[in-house]
């Protein structure tokens, strides 16, 4: 086989891994979660999900996929000595293949926004816009074009190799990403009302804390992070042996918790800004919004339209980064498991999660009869992935490295060889062994109503 190929820079390293974690989960996800949650008091208990929950799951991930210099499956495989675990490694795969299905239809969607917010087919009155996604959601043709047209996108990055196409990519799209996304900030932190907005994302109301915001927001950090994917164990086999995990961790999730809370002061001062309920669900993004911009700047309607148009580019760029990432652990997996040529392996794949796609956007409303357990087969996906698939992965994980993983490897991979972080080790052994199982098996109590 080939010289296996790494990301070349560590900033190519923080910006790949960072553009996995940053997605829709952090411009879409989050801030209408955060805002069913009690805004600020939903950030602290997150913020807390990070540190006790996120970065030792991350961590575990880097050092199976760092130690093991391959596809997620022989990496478990290679750690552990043994083919049982291989399965978690094929749990991530499978996990990331279905994500990519249905994650690519919404980001198909916002394909469709980007290039209706530019023609200027989006503007309407409030029913217009409602009406306008509906319509577009439950046609046969058009959501699965823009799907299967987002998957194709991802595709030829991939086939371009890790350096050539992930670690490029991420480094043009990160910054780009950063910069439109303070220039909506600003936007919209100017407008009459908009204070309201921030004060809604900065100061804590615990009343209405309980344990639904504790568990929704461990399940946003697993989503949010990439977590229990085999993602980050697929782009650590990448990393070079002097990359400092413990260091690298922590960047990445603060730069995903920071794109976050920007996203919160991007979307929160313009919907207070024109009086709309900051709980709105899921539809926010493509039923709310398109009419809060019109209506906040109704005043100066070209940079409104200009203010869309830069919104759903940054949701496209967000979503592409994660998708490039989802896609490359199936792809790394078929190259070195089947010995198939970079491309062919990402054909397959490609062709899998179109076909997936397909089928998620026309259960949505073109297509009667597409669903399970009484779901939509999207919204089936979305749920089978985030309430169980992802949490299963992380607490196997957990479990091998706190428990089965021989401990002298693990500290070896995460100290470099003794050479840094030291003191974090016992700290992160008592934190996969002990907290991060409890934590993620209450969320299951919870999922099925034990709790
Ligand atoms: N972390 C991504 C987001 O926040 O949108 C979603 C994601 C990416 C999930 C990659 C899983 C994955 F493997």
């Amino acid at each position: 086989m080939s010289e296996r190929s790494g990301f070349a820079t560590r900033v190519g390293v923080i910006l790949a891994t960072a553009g996995s974690a940053v997605g829709l989960g952090n411009v879409w996800r989050f801030p209408y979660v955060a805002g069913q949650n009690g805004g600020a008091a939903f950030i602290i208990i997150y913020i807390g999900c990070l540190l006790v929950l996120g970065i030792p799951g991350m961590l575990s991930e880097f050092i199976i996929g760092r130690r093991g210099q391959s596809n997620a499956a022989r990496a478990y495989h290679n750690f552990s000595g043994s083919r049982i675990w291989r399965m978690v490694g094929h749990l991530g795969i499978l996990t990331s293949t279905i994500i990519l299905g249905f994650y690519a239809v919404v980001a198909g969607w916002c394909l469709q926004y980007l290039f209706a917010s530019t023609v200027g087919t989006l503007s309407g009155d409030a029913q217009y816009v409602a009406n306008y996604f509906s319509t577009f959601a439950s046609n046969p043709w058009k959501p699965c074009f823009w799907g299967v047209a987002f998957i194709l996108m991802t595709h030829f990055v991939i086939v371009r190799g890790v350096q050539k196409g992930i670690e490029r990519a991420s480094k043009i799209l990160m910054p780009i990403l950063f910069i439109l996304l303070v220039v909506i900030v600003i936007a919209a932190c100017s407008l009459p009302g908009a204070w309201q907005g921030v004060t809604f994302l900065i100061k804590p109301n615990f009343s209405q804390l309980d344990h639904h915001v504790m568990l929704d927001a461990l399940g946003q950090a697993f989503f949010s992070l990439s977590l229990g994917t085999a993602c980050l164990c697929t782009y650590a086999s990448y990393f070079s042996r002097e990359t400092h995990l413990p260091r690298a961790a922590a960047q990445i999730a603060f730069i995903d918790l920071g794109i976050a809370i920007l996203s919160g002061l991007m979307i929160f001062p313009a919907v207070f800004a024109v009086g709309v309920e900051p709980s709105q669900g899921p539809s926010l993004i493509f039923v709310t919004l398109p009419n809060v911009f019109q209506q906040a700047f109704t005043a100066m309607p070209l940079l409104g339209r200009v203010i869309a148009i830069l919104f759903y580019a940054l949701l496209v760029f967000a979503a592409l980064t994660s998708t490039i990432s989802m896609h490359e652990i199936g792809t790394a997996f078929f190259t070195e498991e089947l010995h198939l040529p970079r491309k062919r392996s990402a054909w397959i794949l490609t062709t899998v999660c179109s076909v997936l796609a397909v089928l998620c956007s026309l259960s949505v409303g073109a297509v009667e009869g597409i669903s399970v357990l009484g779901q939509s087969l999207l919204d089936f996906c979305d749920n089978l992935t985030a309430k169980f698939m992802l949490p299963l992965g992380g607490l196997l994980t957990s479990i091998f490295i706190g428990w089965f993983a021989n401990q002298r490897d693990v500290r070896d991979e995460l100290t470099n060889h003794g050479t840094v972080a030291q003191r974090l080790f016992p700290i992160y052994q008592l934190t996969v062994r002990f907290i991060v199982p409890v934590l993620i098996l209450l969320v299951f109590l919870h999922q099925f109503e034990l709790l």
